[in-house]
């Protein structure tokens, strides 16, 4: 076991492909136990630095009013700081009693936010990252898969705001990739073209440049294809 200085235990960082730490926690819903309850859907596990600060509240609401979209997207939502029970409770009664932020008003925040006053779930999750901020989580944001698998890791640091958008988009897109087998490029948006695997052997890869039918090559390893937003959601 290794240990700083300190005589502090040092705790891996999770990364892209692991199984997700496992914990139970109480939460503004009650208790859960992670990721075991959430097998079958995708999560998106992420924390912020601490209740009643101006960019987590407009994050709260931002990520509130999109939850059902989420939720569509067989995605669930977990929130996390390291504040007690009352302090998350009272904040999200204040968020939905007397915040109003860019048209966003009433707004209920009905996915579990997470108690840890004790750290140990930020610190296990790599949240605590002492050069930002030895007593604040970081803005970091998991995006488990149905396994419980980590698919993808983003940080921010404590004065930037996440854009609600990529979360979404880079979620569809994983989707995307495990359902299609394929790829996405920069920027990519659902009912852009996608990146189909690149050929294998020299025998595909001339037919592929010969025989261009269902997808254009840029080149023979650098290959696109259409995948119709309708397609994308059946
Ligand atoms: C905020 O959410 O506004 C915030 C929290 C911690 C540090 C800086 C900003």
């Amino acid at each position: 076991m290794e240990r700083t200085e300190q005589n502090n235990i040092i705790v891996p960082m999770p990364r892209i492909g692991d199984k997700a730490p496992d914990f139970k926690a109480v939460t503004t819903q009650g208790e859960i136990n992670f990721p075991k309850q959430y097998e079958g859907s995708w999560v998106i596990l992420f924390s912020h630095p601490a209740d009643f600060t101006p960019v987590c509240t407009s994050e709260f609401m931002a990520f509130a009013t999109l939850e059902k979209k989420f939720n569509a997207a067989n995605c669930k939502l977990v929130g996390l700081s390291v504040d007690g029970l009352y302090s998350h409770i009272a904040w999200l009664r204040t968020i939905k009693e007397k915040i109003e932020y860019k048209g966003m008003k009433n707004v209920e925040v009905t996915f579990p936010l997470i108690e840890d006053i004790t750290m140990e779930v930020a610190k296990k999750y790599g949240m605590i990252q002492p050069g930002e901020s030895n007593t604040k989580a970081v803005r970091a944001v998991f995006f488990i898969d149905p396994k419980g698998i980590i698919r993808a890791i983003i940080y921010y640091p404590l004065s930037l705001g996440r854009n609600f958008d990529e979360l979404y988009r880079a979620l569809i897109a994983m989707q995307a990739a495990d359902k299609f087998s394929i790829a996405t490029p920069a920027d990519w948006r659902p009912g852009d073209d996608v990146i189909v695997p690149t050929a294998g052997s020299c025998g595909v890869a001339k037919e592929r440049m010969e025989n261009q039918k269902d997808i254009y090559c840029h080149d023979w390893f650098f290959c696109t294809k259409k995948l119709s937003k309708e397609d994308l959601e059946k």
